[in-house]
């Protein structure tokens, strides 16, 4: 890509998996750019001169949120308007993610564009200020909902299960919660198609606003975990059960949607893009794991 790219959230799994397929983006982490030090963006964002501007960083702590809401809504609404802010002054193309968790998943089916928000939590409620913040200051913007993320790297459930599993925990997870995984590379290699749209046609208008981006089908936790165990049984991992259980018998600060399946038709229409199957990325994630083990 001829487009100097600028990336946030360099150790995080999104961050992460961007940096890898655009070895020549520039990938900043806190040292460089503090969303808790706001004076920090302008500067950084002036040393990188970026054609196109991804925000993978975030507040992703959901529980903790809840005790640190004004962390969350830094680094989730008030940093991402300043990147937005310059951006737009710039005419910098910017891609801004954001979450499923702007649903409360009582629809039942899965979530359009244009259905209601309505955060559960703090984390959530922080997601959703950001991408009014991130529309107000830079009307073109581009976010993309995901949900699930997950890597073979960072802080996420299916290093979770295996760790557990390794551990000898005896798994109990919830199976009443619906959504669809997404895996950090596939979301990164779609981001990165965008931006070769826009390098090839613009930045047009019609890619504008809220776009939701999540692994293509749906699960449960609990069917995620199952499917967790049974790749990593290709790898001689030994066979762990994993007991259904419903959501009030696993108390967290923090609700969660039941039901946060993501509508990703606009993504289709509008970009011409479709994640992979969920259970096809597992597989290539699973393979990414095990190859380098940590
Ligand atoms: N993970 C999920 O399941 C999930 C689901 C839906 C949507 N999303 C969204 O997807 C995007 C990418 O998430 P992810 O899973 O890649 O997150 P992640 O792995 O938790 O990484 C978050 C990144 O943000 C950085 N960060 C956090 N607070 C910061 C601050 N105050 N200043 C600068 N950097 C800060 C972290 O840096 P440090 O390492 O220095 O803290 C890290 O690099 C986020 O917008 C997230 O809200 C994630």
């Amino acid at each position: 890509m001829r487009t100097r790219l600028l990336v946030t959230g360099a150790s995080g799994q999104l961050g992460g998996a961007l940096a890898l397929l655009a070895p020549e983006a520039v990938v900043l982490g806190r040292a460089a750019m503090d969303f808790d030090r706001p004076q920090t963006i302008a500067p950084a964002f002036a040393t990188a001169a970026p054609g196109l501007v991804v925000n993978a960083a975030a507040y992703t702590r959901v529980d903790d949120a809840e005790r640190e809401r004004a962390a969350a809504f830094r680094a989730n609404a008030e940093a991402p308007a300043i990147l937005a802010g310059l951006c737009a002054r710039a005419g910098v193309p910017f891609v801004h993610v954001s979450t499923d968790y702007v649903f409360d998943g009582s629809k039942g089916a899965p979530y359009r564009e244009s259905d209601p928000p309505a955060p559960l939590g703090a984390y959530g409620a922080s997601k959703r200020a950001g991408e009014e913040a991130v529309l107000a200051c830079c009307p073109r913007a581009i976010i993309l909902r995901t949900a699930w993320v997950y890597a073979a790297e960072g802080r996420n459930f299916l290093r979770t299960m295996l760790g557990a599993a390794r551990r000898g925990v005896a798994l109990r997870v919830v199976a009443d919660q619906r959504g669809s995984p997404t895996y950090a590379p596939d979301l990164a290699a779609a981001i990165l198609a965008i931006a070769a749209r826009i390098e090839a046609g613009g930045w047009q208008d019609r890619f504008a606003g809220i776009t939701h981006a999540t692994g293509a089908g749906e699960t449960t936790w609990h069917g995620f975990a199952e499917a967790i165990f049974a790749e990593a049984a290709r790898y001689g991992f030994p066979p762990t059960p994993v007991t259904p259980i419903a959501t009030v018998d696993w108390p967290t600060p923090t609700r969660r949607p039941a039901d946060s399946r993501l509508d990703c038709t606009r993504l289709r229409e509008v970009f011409g893009l479709r994640l992979p199957d969920w259970r096809a990325a597992l597989a290539r994630a699973m393979a990414a794991l095990f190859a380098a083990p940590v």
